[in-house]
């Protein structure tokens, strides 16, 4: 049997996996990828990876040592892969859709309760706490929503916002053919969002898409929601914006720093990250830590198509999901 090394395993990836698979002998470990762990896939002819795993030249170079012919990505970002490197020695593949509805819905859910502060309703009560000062909200209807990318995630969020009511203007370079959505330069979408939602890819004209100058053009009390990649943030400005009041409150579940902490239980440790650690103390910040992606029919479609992008690599047939190295990236 086929031998696949399945890297940043956790109890709730290998639900679908060991349901699905019958092909493969599955060797999962905890630890991520990186050059450091790549000498694990020995023997393998596959390596699975997800968000964290560090796949850059070195990595790349020691994959290859071990004849490992392909790396499948568990997500659709594939942000953390230098596709440069891995040009010609080695096949990546990914899962470009598992379930939009379930980043979107998380993204709402975020906006939901940082709004309604129900984050902090639900410690105040389960301490006898029935005071209702400092949880005013605001009603979500007829309020301005700005939608960053509108790509699969960003246009069920779109779609969920007008249900609520909401104006929606958005930025995409290549705006939705498919959908009714009112599109604005970036520029007239900070100066006019209420909320900003993010839905586009990190990429070097996505970094820091959120800056010390663009939130200086936002309104003062702008609600941020990142669900896509923690670098589209940069994260020392959004601490600044915060404190000042520039940004009324912001709900992440992606962070720029997020691989030593996400996907981990770290309650009886010091965080070493001070960014972190002020975010995560700040009553009108909610992180959730990576998430979005965590629902039943997310997890199968990404043990199916992985299963899927296997296959056909090793019954000789086209990529449907490849992920090829162009001159920009
Ligand atoms: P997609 O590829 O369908 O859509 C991305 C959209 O962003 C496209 O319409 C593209 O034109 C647009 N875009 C590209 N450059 C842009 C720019 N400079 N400014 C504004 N828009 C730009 O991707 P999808 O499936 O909607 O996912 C979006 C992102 O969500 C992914 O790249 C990933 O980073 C993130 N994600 C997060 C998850 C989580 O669990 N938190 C799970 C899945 C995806």
């Amino acid at each position: 049997m086929t031998r696949v090394a399945f890297f940043d395993t956790k109890s709730y990836d290998k639900i679908w996996f060991d349901k699905l698979n019958i092909d493969y002998n599955i060797l999962y470990f905890e630890n991520k990828l990186n050059k450091q762990t790549a000498f694990m896939t020995q023997n393998c002819a596959a390596a699975v990876v997800f968000v964290n795993d560090e796949i850059n030249e070195n990595t790349i170079n020691e994959l290859v040592k071990n004849k490992i012919g392909i790396l499948a990505l568990r997500c659709s970002g594939y942000n953390n892969v230098d596709l440069k490197a891995a040009k010609n020695k080695i096949k990546i593949v990914r899962v470009p859709e598992y379930s939009p509805h379930a980043v979107a819905e998380h993204a709402m859910a975020l906006l939901l309760s940082l709004n309604r502060k129900i984050h902090r309703a639900y410690i105040r009560t389960r301490d006898r706490n029935f005071s209702l000062d400092g949880l005013i909200g605001f009603d979500l209807y007829g309020k301005t929503i700005g939608v960053i990318g509108t790509g699969k995630i960003g246009k069920v969020f779109v779609d969920i916002c007008k249900g609520f009511g909401m104006k929606v203007i958005a930025y995409d370079p290549v705006p939705a053919k498919d959908k009714d959505i009112n599109y604005v330069t970036l520029e007239e979408l900070f100066k006019n969002s209420d909320m900003i939602s993010l839905h586009c890819p990190l990429t070097s004209d996505t970094f820091h898409i959120i800056n010390k100058n663009n939130l200086a053009c936002m309104k003062n009390g702008v609600y941020i929601v990142n669900t896509s990649r923690g670098a589209l943030i940069e994260s020392e400005a959004l601490v600044e914006a915060l404190k000042s009041g520039k940004v009324g409150a912001a709900a992440l579940d992606v962070y720029e720093e997020e691989s030593d902490f996400f996907f981990k239980d770290l309650s009886n440790s010091i965080i070493s990250d001070d960014v972190l650690t002020v975010l995560s103390c700040m009553p009108n910040v909610l992180i959730t830590s990576h998430q979005a992606f965590l629902t039943n029919e997310a997890l199968e479609n990404i043990a199916k198509t992985t299963l899927k992008n296997l296959d056909e690599y090793f019954n000789n047939k086209k990529l449907t999901n490849e992920v090829k190295f162009k001159e920009k990236d």
